[in-house]
């Protein structure tokens, strides 16, 4: 089959400390992943420290991009465009995935896509099922905390956003103070789960019409908590305190979020970043979906947290409307959702 027939987007994501590669064929099918984390590497300093994390994407993402076109099945001349994530994120990181992409594309002589990092968390939904219009997507993640309005494929309205600490950047933090190993989240969840008691903790509401959040209230809450124990000597109920936590930020993001679902007249909510792995939302927003009649679509946790093929998946939506990068573009630590949309306003 020709080459152009096939659509295979190789898209890249470096944004922060996974090195990532993947294959997909029409923006659908993934014929290749690969992803190699840093989180060993970073795990000692108790978070991504970027200068390490550029000079480790350097050393593998030669070898990653070799595994991701071995495992597709494909050679490099089958290639019809070369996506990569173009920001937000890292600025360092994200050269070293954008350098890499130029020189693909150049050698290859296809086209290059530079992709938003958020645009691609929302998109890893189209990899596993069919997406219907309007939607909202709930990102959340280590580095976002964003609710998204999406009238229409490739069209995007940041409709509300954390004014300060991500909600995963509070769930590492609070798991730092309670003394549990980066990245925290997981072993918050886990320990939420197993609370007979829960520490009551403050919600961040902000003004009643607004869409933003706010963790860093409730997450320095938990930290006097902890503090105050130590200087008494007091042992800390660390189960109680991660469900108090857990049900604070749970509580105001599925709110907020079907708040959003029914003024936006949602057709379906999509949920996605690292966070979407917590049991505890999950579960809550599974419940309040199903009672408000909206269906809640929620990536496998492969494509939850940072892929490449949810950058292919994005790309897609770029590549199939024509609308190409320059070679001189620059990454972009700030990128704007809106001002990636395929239809500018
Ligand atoms: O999307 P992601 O892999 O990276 C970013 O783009 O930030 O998200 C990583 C974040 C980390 O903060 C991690 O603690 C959090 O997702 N996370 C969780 C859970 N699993 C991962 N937070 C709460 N509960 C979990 N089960
Ligand atoms: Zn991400």
């Amino acid at each position: 089959m020709a080459a152009q027939q096939r659509e295979l987007i190789l898209a890249v994501e470096t944004s922060c400390d996974e090195t990532s590669v993947a294959v997909v064929e029409r923006g659908v099918t993934i014929l290749s992943n690969v992803v190699s984390s840093q989180i060993e590497t970073h795990r000692k300093f108790g978070g991504v420290v970027p200068e390490i994390a550029s000079r480790k994407h350097v050393e593998s993402i030669t070898r990653i991009i070799e595994d991701a076109v071995r495992e597709a099945g494909i050679e490099l001349r089958d290639v019809s465009a070369v996506a990569v994530t173009q920001g937000p994120g890292l600025v360092g990181s994200l050269l070293v995935g954008l350098v890499s992409a130029k020189a693909l594309a150049f050698a290859l002589e296809v086209p290059l896509i530079g992709v938003h990092h958020i645009a691609g968390h929302i998109y890893a939904n189209a990899l596993v099922q069919e997406l219907t219009y309007p939607l909202i997507a709930l990102v959340a993640s280590g580095g976002h905390t964003e609710l998204v309005y999406v009238p229409a494929e490739g069209q995007f309205r940041i409709i509300g956003r954390t004014r300060d600490d991500a909600v995963g950047e509070a769930y590492d933090k609070v798991a730092r103070a309670m003394g549990l190993p980066y990245p925290g989240g997981p072993h918050v969840d886990k320990l939420a789960a197993q609370a007979d008691e829960e520490i009551e903790l403050p919600r961040a509401w902000l003004e009643d019409d607004s869409y933003d959040f706010s963790f860093s209230g409730v997450k320095s809450a938990v930290l006097a908590i902890v503090n105050q124990a130590k200087m008494k000597g007091d042992v800390v109920n660390k189960a109680g305190l991660a469900l108090g936590f857990q049900r604070s930020a749970v509580d105001v993001l599925v709110t907020k979020a079907m708040r959003a679902a029914k003024e936006f007249s949602a057709s379906q909510l999509l949920l996605c970043g690292g966070v979407a792995a917590n049991r505890g939302l999950r579960a809550a927003l599974g419940e309040a979906c199903e009672r408000a009649g909206v269906p809640l679509a929620v990536p496998p946790l492969s494509l939850c947290t940072d892929n490449a093929a949810m950058i292919a998946a994005a790309g897609y939506l770029k590549w199939k409307r024509g609308q190409f990068t320059a070679f001189d573009m620059k990454a972009e630590p700030l990128f704007s959702l809106e001002s990636w949309s395929v239809v500018q306003n």
